[in-house]
């Protein structure tokens, strides 16, 4: 828990909220990282992320009248909308998330109560961290407790989902919200998205450090490069079931088996595209095996070669984060690095031996720089708890 930014998120909250602060629930939402498993999930797949210590502090103060107010220490702007309309207008910028949120909560009859949100972050905004997702379940996790509702954790992450894709337009599959929701210490979770299973895998590596880099490029056209993405994945799903017509989801094929049947898929684009889908899906089920045994070396491999798939096949890398990936491999304590995320910009995760985390930030700093004229940054998150009321330890931090 990041003690300054919640003592710092107190003041800006009674700035927006005055009053006593009796009433006020506090909660947490981390952002998450993803190991490995990129662009797998909506295609039935195998993800690997974590809950980051990075994320999102929320603060309520429920109100007498029927207003929802929202405001960020991250935007310029602050939100007012009566509970009645909750709408979607890009006007409101951030606060369409956590609007998005008691929409879809409200769709399952969960009562909206009239209430100031407050979000405090210390994730990058738009780099890739899931700091959508991590308004959007601290959001759902804040208004069931405000309403006293119960609701099955994966049914809400489900409803985050729901909230990005329906309300937002987004087309994103369910591991952002699923990591964010359901993460835990020092575990990395293995969820097979077709199914909803999910195993939590102790994440325990004394002598590494999992830095988190951050282009520092502003993702542009992200959410319509990613539909795209999509749309390619349902044509090459298509084709294929001319061939093998029980496959409902591209990562039911092994790489092996696509070898047999891709010459159905005539675009060479839309072949690159399934065959990243079904090696990265086979990359991570690989990865969960070494990492059980220790195997950092053979699964920072692994990580190497998802990068590489992402760059070639799925075309998602760009210029800023080939250049991260580039420069961490040339650092020999570096056993692994590729981008995370959903692309286009972000950030990249590598694992770092720890006697070798000042020469990465330098070097990888400084070719990152002489390559692009960017500067990066680096965050050496833990990997935390899913998203939980902090109100008791939040309440002690607080000096107004
Ligand atoms: C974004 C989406 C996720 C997932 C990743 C790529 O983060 O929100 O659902 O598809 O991209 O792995």
């Amino acid at each position: 828990m990041n003690e300054a930014l919640i003592a710092s998120a107190w003041e800006k909250f009674l700035q927006f909220s005055p009053g006593t602060i009796n009433h006020v629930e506090v909660f947490f939402a981390p952002g998450r990282v993803n190991l490995i498993g990129e662009h797998t999930d909506y295609n039935g797949g195998f993800v690997f992320p974590a809950a980051l210590t990075l994320g999102t502090v929320v603060m309520v103060r429920p109100r007498k009248d029927n207003l929802l107010r929202f405001s960020s220490t991250s935007f310029a702007t602050s939100i007012e909308v009566p509970i009645g309309a909750l709408r979607y207008h890009a006007e409101y910028d951030f606060a369409n998330y956590p609007l998005g949120m008691l929409w879809a909560l409200e769709k399952v009859g969960v009562p909206i109560l009239g209430a100031d949100y407050f979000f405090a972050s210390d994730l990058p905004s738009g780099a890739g961290l899931s700091s959508s997702a991590s308004i959007e379940v601290g959001t759902g996790v804040a208004a069931t407790a405000l309403a006293k509702a119960s609701i099955d954790r994966i049914k809400l992450v489900k409803l985050a989902q729901k909230a990005e894709n329906d309300f937002v337009g987004v087309n994103c599959g369910i591991m952002d919200q699923f990591a964010v929701g359901m993460g835990e210490a020092d575990h990395a979770i293995l969820l097979d998205c077709n199914r909803l299973d999910y195993s939590l895998v102790p994440f325990v590596a004394p002598s590494y450090r999992l830095v988190i880099t951050n282009t520092n490029k502003r993702r542009e056209l992200a959410d319509s490069k990613y539909n795209e993405r999509r749309a390619q994945c349902e044509q090459g799903l298509a084709a294929l079931q001319r061939v093998v017509p029980d496959i409902t989801y591209l990562a039911q094929l092994t790489p092996q088996q696509l070898v047999e049947v891709e010459s159905v898929i005539v675009d060479p684009v839309i072949k690159k595209r399934v065959r990243h889908v079904v090696t990265e899906h086979a990359r991570t089920k690989r990865s969960v095996e070494l990492l059980r045994d220790d195997n950092f070396a053979a699964f920072g491999q692994l990580m190497n070669e998802s990068h590489v798939s992402l760059r070639d096949d799925y075309e998602v890398t760009g210029r800023e984060l080939d250049a991260l990936a580039k420069a961490a491999w040339t650092v020999n304590g570096c056993v692994g690095s590729r981008m995370t995320g959903a692309g286009f910009g972000g950030c990249t995760v590598s694992l770092v031996k720890e006697n070798a985390l000042q020469e990465f930030m330098q070097v990888v700093g400084d070719l990152y720089h002489e390559e692009t004229g960017l500067t990066a940054s680096f965050y050496t998150s833990a990997l935390g708890d899913g998203a939980k009321k902090i109100t008791k330890e939040a309440m002690s931090l607080c000096r107004f």
